[in-house]
């Protein structure tokens, strides 16, 4: 039978068959959803079949953030940037202006001597993650407050449990309050290891903004780097 056949065949017995069903009182027939699934049931079936959420997929679901207030007086999303396989992550408290113009953590002048700290250890921003407790900046540089950082933490733990990082550093109060779940201070508790889940190792030190105004601070940074290079088994240059 040629194609053309086959296809008259087909519309033939079709047609028979919904002429049928109309006679036994079928009126309406139910019909398969697109196969191309939406954002929301992807993320229904990562969180119901326990599928490993991607930065990828962990970006859409964040989406458009309104979430909180913050997103009014934002310019972008500062999402996070760098190796999603890092194993050295650092988390910041909240973009700032610069951020918010260019959609990247740690691009100021804070980020400059982030970049710096990095780089003496051996490293190159491109190894390592970079995100913020909060995406959205602060309006004019403020703390970011309880409200801002409980909707937005959950996106945060999504991107650790992705990258799996061994180390993250958390930078100042904030990122150590909010990943520590404690309320002291970065002073006590800087440059000693925690955990975060039982299994990634947590060292706070201070904040790169703290260290442009307080230069002196910048030895203790150092200190606290060379623990984490060690553990990461790093090469440590004395000189530096
Ligand atoms: N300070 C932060 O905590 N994060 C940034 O991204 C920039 C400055």
């Amino acid at each position: 039978m040629s194609n053309n056949n086959d296809y008259r065949q087909i519309i033939k017995q079709t047609k028979e068959y919904l002429r049928y069903l109309n006679d036994i009182g079928v009126k309406e027939i139910p019909y398969e959803k697109s196969k191309v699934k939406s954002q929301k049931s992807k993320v229904k079936d990562e969180e119901t079949n326990n599928i490993k959420p991607t930065l990828e997929s962990i970006k859409e679901e964040l989406g458009d953030c309104k979430r909180c207030k913050l997103h009014k007086t934002r310019t972008n999303i500062v999402f996070g940037v760098g190796n999603p396989n890092a194993k050295l992550m650092f988390v910041g408290e909240g973009p700032g202006e610069d951020e918010d113009l260019q959609a990247e953590p740690f691009v100021g002048r804070a980020g400059q001597l982030l970049t710096k700290i990095i780089e003496a250890m051996g490293l190159k921003r491109s190894d390592v993650y970079i995100a913020n407790v909060v995406k959205c900046r602060p309006p004019e540089n403020r703390n970011p407050e309880p409200d801002e950082i409980s909707e937005c933490r959950p996106f945060l733990e999504k991107q650790i449990d992705a990258i799996k990082p061994e180390i993250i550093v958390v930078l100042g109060n904030h990122a150590a309050q909010t990943l520590l779940n404690t309320a002291s201070g970065i002073t006590k508790i800087r440059g000693q290891f925690f955990y975060y889940k039982d299994n990634i190792k947590v060292m706070p030190t201070f904040h790169p903004s703290y260290l442009l105004r307080n230069e002196s601070k910048k030895k203790e940074v150092w200190e606290d780097m060379q623990k984490v290079m060690a553990e990461l088994g790093l090469k440590i240059d004395a000189k530096k």
